[in-house]
């Protein structure tokens, strides 16, 4: 399966965001990955709406954008008319996931579901036709900067197990020291956060090469 690197940009120095999406693009970055929390199913804020649009009038980058919010389908809405390409809303934040990812599919936007570390993948099976990707978060949802739960490994494999050719992206605390196993394992979507691309040294457009070098 085709492998993208989304670069989270809630990483990026939100006083250079702009920078960070121009550069990020001219060196080739597959998808922006754009987080949205409530300060509920979170404890913390990120991005917004309007960042996603103001985005979207900047950028021809596919919008990956990653809900973590209680009742997902309050912001559904919002997220669509904003320009997002891929909208991910977690498995933990709804009853009715069948609902929310075909309204999503219905506005011809990409659905994707986000499951969290505990969160077990048995009951995904029932789902995988509404779905065009999974996310694996790989460290709590909430905060850039934590550290890769290490059971994620075996997670990744079961995951790709069962949702067959859909994409698979894994969230949380990515790294060269950990894509090359995660891509191994079946992830094809790399969410590169504060270690892979937007850490001390180096421009941004670097930090995307080398990522992206350390996976062949
Ligand atoms: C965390 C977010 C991630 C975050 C990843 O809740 O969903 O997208 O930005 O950042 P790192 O890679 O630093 O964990
Ligand atoms: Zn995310």
């Amino acid at each position: 399966m085709k492998v993208r690197i989304s670069a989270s940009l809630m990483c990026a120095d939100p006083l250079r965001l702009e920078e960070a999406v121009r550069q990020l693009e001219d060196a080739g970055c597959d998808w922006f990955h754009i987080d949205i929390m409530d300060g509920r199913f979170v404890p913390n804020l990120a991005m917004n709406f309007e960042t996603v649009r103001r985005i979207k009038q900047i950028s021809r980058v596919p919008l990956d954008v990653h809900l973590m919010v209680e009742q997902p389908e309050q912001y559904l809405d919002q997220a669509i008319d904003a320009g997002s390409d891929i909208i991910t809303c977690h498995a933990e934040s709804t009853r009715c996931p069948i609902r929310l990812l075909e309204k999503i599919r219905r506005n011809n936007v990409q659905a994707g579901l986000a499951v969290n570390p505990f969160t077990a993948l048995h009951q995904l099976r029932y789902l995988v036709d509404y779905l065009d990707l999974l996310l694996l978060m790989t460290v709590e949802p909430g905060f850039a900067g934590q550290k890769f739960i290490a059971a994620m490994h075996a997670k990744i494999g079961e995951a790709r197990s069962l949702v067959g050719g859909i994409n698979l992206a894994v969230d949380g605390n990515i790294s060269t020291g950990n894509a090359l196993a995660a891509l191994e394992a079946g992830a094809n979507i790399l969410v590169a956060g504060t270690s892979a691309v937007f850490k001390k040294g180096g421009s941004l457009a670097q930090n995307l090469r080398q990522f992206r070098e350390s996976l062949d």
